[in-house]
């Protein structure tokens, strides 16, 4: 099987410029890239000589997760600036379920902010629970380091340092977490979230 990179209908975005996305998107491509071709090798080094090849077929598949990861969490990534920036009026589920677990809307982006500030690359990822009805906002290292297991993603940050330093410093993460979420078009994790709350 293959994969093919996603295309997403990104409107002008604040704060981040075509030039930082445009590299960004290059490099979400490279995963994709680097996903079918972990696959494609492992399946041609088992069809070779699967026990003289053991030990890198181990290694690749050791790799998979990294390159999977890039690949899809890339997509939640770029998707949520899809139709531009919208926030969740009163009457949305996914605010009610952020009052209860953060006190308020600017409870919610205060904690995800405070968990931007974790030292490392990696993401900040959103879940929601169904099993727990709760809302988790955790750090994912690299892309696959960390993540819970089986939990729908309500909302990905990407803070590597390749998705602001086009546009930022590296001491200007706290601006680049700012403008990220002045742009998410929260109808998207909106639409995750009712996906999976009971
Ligand atoms: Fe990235």
């Amino acid at each position: 099987m293959n994969y093919t990179a996603r295309t997403f209908d990104l409107p002008e975005l604040k704060g981040l410029s075509k030039k930082q996305i445009d590299v960004h998107l290059a490099l979400y491509e490279g995963y994709v890239k680097h996903v079918n071709l972990i696959l494609d090798t492992i399946k041609e080094l088992r069809e070779k000589d699967a026990e003289k090849n053991a030990f890198v077929i181990n290694e690749l598949r050791r790799r998979l997760p990294f390159e999977f990861d890039g690949m899809r969490m890339h997509e939640y990534y770029f998707e949520q600036f899809e139709k531009g920036a919208e926030i969740p009026d009163d009457k949305s589920p996914l605010r009610a379920a952020a009052d209860e677990r953060y006190g308020s809307w600017d409870g919610f982006m205060a904690h995800v902010k405070e968990v931007a500030g974790t030292r490392g690359i990696g993401w900040v990822v959103v879940y929601y629970d169904p099993a727990g009805r709760a809302m988790h906002t955790t750090w994912v290292g690299d892309h696959e380091l960390g993540q819970l297991a089986g939990l729908p993603i309500i909302l990905a940050v990407d803070l590597w340092e390749h998705a602001y330093m086009v546009d930022y410093l590296p001491a200007e993460k706290k601006s680049y977490v700012e403008a990220f979420l002045t742009n998410v078009n929260w109808d998207v994790p909106e639409k995750r979230f009712l996906e999976h709350v009971t």
